[in-house]
């Protein structure tokens, strides 16, 4: 009895150890898990798009997608913080019917949610960002259209109606600049959103990883000719021997809004703040809106994350210009966290992204409607009919 229990308990350890083995697990495929792709109704929220866009993308660019700037510190703490942020319930209030719509920047739109600006959706799907503006529209969300996009300005506004703005990055070439903000307006653009938060290149350390997966990366590898191009210091060339970050607009600051408004009549909008300061500065330049942003944690480590410096923020700006915001937000409750510390909107980066990934336009649709359909719960369940009616006093604040 004994020997067989004992032989039991042993033959029950070997198991254990075998069943953990990396030897073992490494005759499954890096696929193991997804052997059946879910379909879009099986799929409960956004961050369940994420592993479906993976298995369909090659390692190197959904690192690109997924990636942040060196350990990921910041990546972290942009989802972490909203867990700070608890929401009040407030029953027995007149919610029959629930408008989310506002006017930004002059702009009705049905939500107070827009898709980021981002670069590579070749990446994801063969249609690019002409794919991912048809899901948008379809999910009545405004696009703004990353200064390096796969597609031509005009075509991408032209796949679908609905608002579309344009990002903007200087990189040293203005007058490569200006005729993108002229392309833009042609084209129907309702805001020109410069990026302030990317002066120099970032570390990261997913593609470094990556590099042996192509001949070189155009992330971590530049070569000699475009540093020289781009007239590095000597400094800066040393950094880039070791790292391969360069700048890009090294020269570029708050002035650069008063060039920008000689060249177009749209609202301007800085994207990238994390502080009140910067926020002065932005209204003492004429910008009409700003985007609390660490860029998706992909530039500088160890930013707080968003959420955190929002209540300073708005504060500051006093209303006096409305106060966008993004990084990790995944949630419907998470943008309502946001409006009712003040913002006026709320970007998404990568959740559109993973929806292109996963099932093109019809997947970006499903993403946009998610988070707006969960904002429409967290309204009806803390008693508010209208966007203007969610205000600080439903949430409860504990950043440590
Ligand atoms: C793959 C990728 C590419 C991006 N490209 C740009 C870009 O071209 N211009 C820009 O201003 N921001 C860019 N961003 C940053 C986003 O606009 C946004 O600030 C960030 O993704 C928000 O964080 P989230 O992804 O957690 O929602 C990019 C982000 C990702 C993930």
């Amino acid at each position: 009895m004994s020997f067989n229990s004992d032989r039991r308990k042993a033959l029950k350890k070997f198991a254990l150890f075998w069943a953990s083995s990396p030897l073992l697990q490494g005759q499954f495929g890096p696929r193991e898990g997804h052997q059946r792709v879910p379909s879009l109704d099986e799929i409960a929220n956004v961050l369940e798009f994420e592993p479906v866009a993976r298995a369909k993308m090659k390692q190197i660019d959904y690192d690109y997608v997924a990636g942040a700037v060196e350990g990921e510190y910041s990546l972290k703490r942009n989802r972490r913080a909203f867990d700070w942020v608890s929401i009040t319930p407030r029953g027995m209030t007149h919610v029959e019917s629930i408008d989310t719509s506002v006017v930004l920047l002059g702009q009705r739109m049905e939500y107070p949610l827009l898709v980021d600006p981002s670069s590579g959706h070749e990446r994801l799907h063969p249609g690019g960002e002409p794919e991912t503006r048809r899901g948008a529209s379809a999910a009545e969300t405004p696009m703004v259209v990353s200064n390096q996009a796969g597609f031509p300005i005009d075509q991408i506004a032209k796949a679908a109606k609905g608002p579309i703005w344009q990002q903007l990055y200087i990189h040293r070439n203005r007058e490569a600049a200006r005729e993108r903000v002229v392309r833009a307006t042609d084209a129907g653009c309702g805001a020109i959103c410069l990026t302030v938060d990317a002066q120099y290149s970032s570390l990261r350390e997913r593609l470094r990883h990556d590099r042996h997966l192509t001949m070189r990366s155009k992330n971590t590898l530049p070569n000699r000719r475009s540093r020289r191009r781009r007239g590095a210091s000597t400094t800066n060339r040393r950094q880039k021997t070791v790292y391969g970050t360069r700048p890009e607009s090294p020269d570029e600051t708050w002035e650069f809004f008063e060039t920008l408004r000689s060249w177009t009549d749209l609202p301007l909008l800085a994207k990238g703040l994390l502080t009140a300061e910067d926020a002065e500065l932005a209204v003492k330049y004429g910008v009409e809106a700003i985007v609390v942003s660490n860029h998706g944690a992909r530039y500088l480590e160890y930013t707080p994350s968003t959420i955190e410096v929002l209540p300073e923020i708005v504060d500051a700006v006093g209303g006096r210009i409305p106060v966008l915001i993004d990084s990790g937000f995944r949630r419907g409750d998470d943008v309502f966290k946001a409006l009712a510390i003040g913002a006026d909107a709320v970007l998404v980066g990568r959740p559109p992204l993973w929806g292109l990934g996963a099932f093109g336009a019809a997947g970006v649709e499903r993403v946009l409607r998610m988070l707006q359909a969960e904002l429409v719960l967290a309204m009806a369940h803390t008693g508010c009919a209208r966007i203007s009616d969610i205000n600080r006093s439903l949430i409860k604040m504990s950043f440590p």
